[in-house]
């Protein structure tokens, strides 16, 4: 099938890179020039495991091109796809201009049925809002064309966006027209293997679900984070209140990792624009708004636990940072609970050694050389003369480090462990001190 995609970011990439190795003939279109023009070279924008190879077998392939001529994109697919960002506005909703962009132009220059896919997480309505203004374009042209507009979040994890496209949960289909829901049916067969996940239901529930599929599990990290500040207060311990509670299904296991605050590009945004949407038709949404700020106090935990160590006196210490990316396998550090650490500690007088195995690009770009900043080549060199190490992100590569090396390169032997990932027993037994989120010593 032929398939357009309006924008290459992570999530456009991801898309396009999948329905073209599922045999489709795919055109990426993009409004920046140099993001086009590196994709036609073979390079790629972001890091995401196994993105690269699977990108240039389809370009090669001839399945995958990209380019800025919108008018060909428009030409080119039955499937429009609309995957471009909605970034946050000043007061937290989506700010949906670059969606609406999109909309005009497929209505500039649509001429027969065309099927426009909203992939972009959207508030609840934006669909209605994209069918007016591609409505608009085509009266501005005097004609009448058909279209539909489907709601068809994405669910990807960054670092396992591949296989969450590949072998998804479940697929969501937002629409209202039966002839629609089977076209985006076909479309998605070839990842819809052994049972059907494939979800048909009304535009708005389909995009609310996007919604609400990242609030509860925001929720359920606060929820945890919450727990950890009460089960040090208590002197409990939150590792075993965490297998404790996992153990019953209804609750389960994944996403209640304590730690030093979610970040990333879609929690932070999500919960904020959610509770937005619902202050908007006048409902104060408190649970949401109690979210997220439980983890805005639990990205200041780290710095507060450092500071009260050093009895408010860190100007002129050194602090060693394992982990910048807001999570393991990947370099992306939007609202990384590292940043607000970094710039706290800089606030309060000290200075960072830090190394990350994907971000250190990144860090270089988000604050430039300045002498309180050192990125060292590998984390041992991190630590290196600083007085404590800090792990804000649980990358595999730090969760058995040799504590012998660590103690002899610090000055004053302390780990803060911000994402409760090392054996306090090695720890201690290593004759280092040992700072966690909510754990016994
Ligand atoms: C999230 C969702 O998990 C995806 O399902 C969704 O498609 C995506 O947002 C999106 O809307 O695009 P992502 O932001 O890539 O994916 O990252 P997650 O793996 O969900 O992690 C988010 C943050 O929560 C990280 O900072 C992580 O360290 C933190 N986290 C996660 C915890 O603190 N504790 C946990 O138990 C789990």
């Amino acid at each position: 099938m032929d398939v357009t995609i309006f924008g290459s970011g992570y999530v456009g990439l991801v898309t396009g890179a999948c329905l073209a190795e599922a045999g489709n003939h795919v055109v990426c279109i993009d409004v920046d020039p140099d993001k086009i023009a590196l994709l036609n070279s073979g390079g790629i924008p972001i890091y995401e495991p196994g993105l690269e190879e699977l990108v240039s077998s389809n370009h090669a392939a001839g399945r995958l091109v990209f380019s800025t001529d919108a008018a060909f994109g428009v030409q080119h697919g039955l499937f429009q796809f609309i995957a471009v960002g909605t970034p946050p506005d000043e007061d937290g909703s989506a700010d949906l201009k670059h969606v609406l962009a999109v909309a005009q132009t497929i209505g500039q220059h649509m001429d027969n049925y065309r099927v426009i896919v909203d992939k972009s997480t959207v508030p609840v309505g934006t669909a209605d809002k994209v069918a007016a203004c591609v409505q608009a374009a085509l009266a501005a042209r005097n004609i009448d064309v058909d279209f539909d507009v489907v709601s068809n979040p994405e669910f990807l994890k960054e670092g396992a966006a591949i296989e969450d496209f590949m072998r998804p949960d479940r697929i969501i289909v937002g629409t209202d027209n039966p002839r629609t829901a089977e076209l985006l049916r076909a479309l998605y067969a070839p990842f819809n293997r052994n049972h059907d996940r494939v979800m048909i239901m009304d535009v708005r529930s389909a995009e609310l679900t996007k919604y609400a599929a990242n609030a509860m599990l925001a929720t359920k990290i606060s929820f945890m984070n919450e727990l950890s500040n009460i089960a040090e207060a208590v002197g409990a311990d939150i590792e075993r209140v965490r297998v404790g509670i996992g153990s019953d299904p209804r609750i389960g296991y994944q996403f209640i990792y304590p730690g030093c605050g979610y970040g990333g590009s879609c929690f932070p945004k999500d919960v904020r624009a959610l509770a937005h949407s619902a202050r908007a038709i006048g409902y104060e949404a408190q649970l949401l708004t109690a979210v997220e700020a439980v983890n805005e106090r639990q990205k200041d935990l780290l710095f507060q636990k450092i500071h009260d160590y050093y009895r408010g006196e860190l100007a002129g210490r050194t602090v060693a940072i394992w982990g910048l990316s807001f999570k393991p396998n990947t370099d992306d550090m939007r609202e990384a609970s590292s940043r607000r650490l970094i710039e706290a500690l800089w606030q309060a007088g000290a200075a960072v050694r830090a190394f990350d195995p994907a971000a250190m690009d990144e860090t270089q770009r988000l604050y430039g050389d300045r002498p309180d900043l050192t990125l060292t080549p590998d984390a041992m060199s991190a630590v290196a003369g600083a007085d404590a190490l800090v792990i804000v992100t649980e990358w595999t590569q730090f969760r058995s480090p040799d504590y012998a090396e660590i103690k002899e390169r610090l000055t004053d032997p302390v780990i803060f462990d911000g994402r409760n990932v090392l054996d306090p027993t090695q720890v201690l037994a290593a004759g280092l001190s040992y700072i966690s989120i909510g754990r016994l010593p």
